[in-house]
């Protein structure tokens, strides 16, 4: 068995971009988390998935209500990306946000926005990966904010 501390270390050596993966709650409070398990599925149809932790404040919202959109963060939202990775209640106190057509609430600022309606989910393990059909896309301005082997990076210089 690969140690917990070990198998964090060496998928942090995976550089990932970063986003805030949102959705509204029964009362229609919303409800996110910081996520970097992100990624793309299908071409056609246009899916996606993330992976959501069972211990999260919004798994029972994500899976009630069929739906989430997911912020690609830029390089300016280090702290929000923060506030978003903890537990506190209040991660949307201060943070402006507008709500979708759809009804999900989009992070103002962010590099791109991707909502979803979820198509499919999989129980796996201490996560529920969530199968997302893409339904509306959106583009923002900027440079991505990453994540390399525990911290926040930034792209530097041009192409490799
Ligand atoms: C860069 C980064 C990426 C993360 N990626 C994920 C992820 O993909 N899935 C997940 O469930 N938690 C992920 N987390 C952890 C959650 O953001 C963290 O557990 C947070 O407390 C969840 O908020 P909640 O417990 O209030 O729902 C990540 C944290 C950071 C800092």
């Amino acid at each position: 068995m690969v140690a917990p501390d070990e198998f964090r270390r060496v998928l942090g050596h995976f550089a990932t971009g970063v986003t805030i993966v949102t959705t509204c709650d029964e009362d229609a409070r919303p409800t996110g988390l910081t996520a970097s398990a992100f990624t793309s599925v299908s071409l056609s149809p246009p899916l996606v998935l993330v992976c959501v932790d069972h211990k999260s404040q919004s798994y029972q919202p994500l899976l009630e209500s069929g739906r989430f959109a997911v912020n690609i963060l830029r390089i300016e939202q280090e702290e929000v990306s923060r506030r978003f990775a903890s537990t506190r209640l209040d991660k949307f106190d201060g943070v402006p946000f507008r709500l979708s057509a759809l009804g999900l609430p989009l992070l103002a600022d962010a590099l791109a926005w991707v909502e979803c309606t979820t198509a499919n989910t999989y129980v796996e393990g201490d996560h529920t990966i969530f199968i997302g059909r893409v339904e509306e896309v959106q583009f923002g301005e900027g440079e991505p904010l990453l994540y390399y082997r525990g911290r926040y990076e930034r792209l530097s210089g041009g192409p490799a």
